[in-house]
């Protein structure tokens, strides 16, 4: 048995394609739809009612592209929305939070545990609870870094600005006894060098998106569920809004032969 239909993966911008990119590595041979939220982001600095409709409408849209399941490419989606979104689509949907605690929690030696995150991210403690509730004896030290998903965006990681508010922001964690950072945002993957530049090669980076992914290659696999398609899969990534700066920072990230890329009004969704 198999199921032909493409994955679906939301996320408020550019982030998302950090998971994008790895389900292209694990799962070559999937159809790939992917939306972000350009016209709206940042989520990070909104409301849990907000995010919620926001990622209410991006759900909408995947599941008229018939998406077989959906990842919530996004820890602010996942911390406000996907709890009361899980009780109005039957659809499956993954988010990033669960898998990357999980992973943190099993690598940390020293049971101190960083976690950078957007505000809303950060306040909800989505992550000190799942990593506590692995091990109760775990030190998590969230930092909100919304200021990093603008370096991102506005392709400005390596501006003076960018380097200031990074070493500030990640100085705490300087610390040697903190053994472990979860990049809780998305977007934070693509500031890799630039975190490494501060805190060094010993910090182990947690990188939810790669964790979430192979927990749903594992689920599709027990569930019959993925493609029987031996060639490559097409890749279709749609965004609300900023589609040229999309399209140039999609491309240089993901850096592979893109099917589509188009811009989406979500009007007909809602
Ligand atoms: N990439 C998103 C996350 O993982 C959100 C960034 C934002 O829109 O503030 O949280």
């Amino acid at each position: 048995m198999s199921d032909k239909r493409p994955i679906g993966l939301l996320d408020s911008g550019l982030g998302g394609l950090t998971v994008t990119k790895e389900v292209i590595k694990q799962m070559p041979n999937e159809d790939i739809v992917f939306i972000g939220d350009e016209a709206r982001m940042p989520y990070g600095v909104k409301t849990k009612e907000q995010i919620t409709e926001y990622t209410r409408e991006l759900v909408k849209y995947l599941i008229s592209q018939d998406v077989k399941v959906i990842i919530y490419a996004c820890n602010t989606a996942t911390a406000n929305a996907l709890p009361t979104l899980k009780n109005e689509f039957s659809i499956p949907m993954f988010g990033v939070i669960q898998p990357g605690a999980v992973a943190a929690s099993l690598s940390t030696k020293t049971k101190y545990v960083g976690v950078i995150g957007t505000e809303a991210t950060i306040n909800s403690k989505s992550y000190s609870k799942a990593i506590e509730a692995n091990d109760p004896e775990i030190k998590v030290l969230g930092i909100a870094a919304q200021k990093f998903v603008s370096f991102v965006e506005n392709d400005e990681a390596d501006s003076d600005d960018a380097k200031k508010n990074i070493a500030e922001t990640l100085a705490p964690y300087k610390d040697p006894k903190y053994d472990t950072l979860v990049l809780g945002c998305t977007h934070f993957p693509m500031l890799k060098p630039q975190i490494r530049e501060v805190l060094g090669n010993k910090i182990n980076l947690v990188d939810s998106g790669v964790e979430t992914v192979s927990y749903v290659k594992d689920y599709l696999e027990a569930n019959y569920l993925l493609t029987d398609n031996n060639k490559n899969g097409s890749i279709k990534l749609h965004a609300t809004g900023g589609i040229k700066e999309f399209k140039r920072l999609a491309k240089d990230w993901l850096n592979i032969p893109v099917d589509e890329i188009s811009l989406v009004n979500l009007g007909d969704n809602k």
